[in-house]
């Protein structure tokens, strides 16, 4: 397909999900980087998600001990400390490629992730996936997906600060022994919580973040609004379409599809 087929193909897509076409504005595909969107530089900790809370201690302690990602849904697998587990019928850990250099977490699992044991296979999973697609990304061949919380939230409500809190010794070690180059936030509670951060979705998507962990290049990381609010939310897709160029973008001059 060449690239004209390729814009057009893009566009039907997402004017057959709902979005009015919008007076598009030209995209930069490598835009020279201006002051204000240099990346932040975060030093990661869980100040926002600090103690005092019961069993977060054990958490960290727990977390750190995995050395793979195998040890580290044994040991999540085994952990009892997060409430969650008592009325989900089992732990969503990952779907997708382990050697992949693009990470996507989302938020918490849902009634079919929850039954079937992996994230993203519901309604708003389908649309993460077509999302992906539209720049050459899937969890079949370059993606690795997680979530914040590995647990469903009884009748899928927004896991509370504890219960965010005390998952996220596990996530942190989870991107460490996984290592992306780039990682991809979905939804508010993803963004917060990775990026340690009090600001809005609709903030924390116009500019690009870095996400510093011990061992690791800084890992670059961008946020997107969720699929579940996109879905509901049309109008929205559009700013999502350009947060995806920029993904795209940014994931040809890294080079991390060749
Ligand atoms: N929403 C999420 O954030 N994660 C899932 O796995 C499914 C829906």
């Amino acid at each position: 397909m060449d690239a004209k087929s390729a814009s057009r193909a893009l566009l039907d897509f997402w004017l057959e999900n709902g979005v009015s076409v919008p007076p598009i504005e030209p995209v930069q595909r490598n835009p020279a980087p201006k002051t204000a969107d240099k990346p932040i530089v975060k030093q990661i900790s869980t100040a926002k998600y600090a103690a005092p809370i019961d069993g977060q201690n054990l958490a960290i302690e727990l977390a750190k001990t995995a050395k793979t990602l195998d040890e580290l849904r044994d040991i999540l697998n085994d952990f009892d400390g997060c409430n969650l587990k008592k009325n989900a019928p089992q732990m969503v850990f990952s779907d997708g490629q382990i050697d992949a250099k693009i990470m996507v977490i989302g938020e918490a699992p849902g009634q079919e992730e929850a039954q079937i044991g992996k994230p993203f296979v519901g309604a708003a999973g389908k649309f993460l996936d077509e999302m992906l697609s539209s720049i050459g990304l899937s969890r079949e061949k370059n993606v690795y997906i997680t979530n914040t919380v590995n647990w469903r939230p009884p009748a899928n409500r927004t896991p509370t600060r504890d219960e965010i809190a005390i998952c996220l010794p596990f996530l942190m070690r989870h991107i460490e022994l996984k290592a992306p180059k780039l990682l991809i936030l979905v939804g508010g509670t993803a963004a917060n919580a990775v990026l340690n951060s009090n600001e809005g979705i609709t903030k924390l998507r116009k500019k690009p973040h870095k996400l510093e962990l011990v061992g690791l290049e800084p890992i670059d990381v961008f946020c997107l609004f969720h699929p579940a609010f996109l879905l509901r939310y049309p109008v929205q897709k559009s700013l999502t379409w350009k947060d995806l160029l920029t993904i795209e973008a940014q994931i040809k001059t890294m080079g991390l599809l060749e």
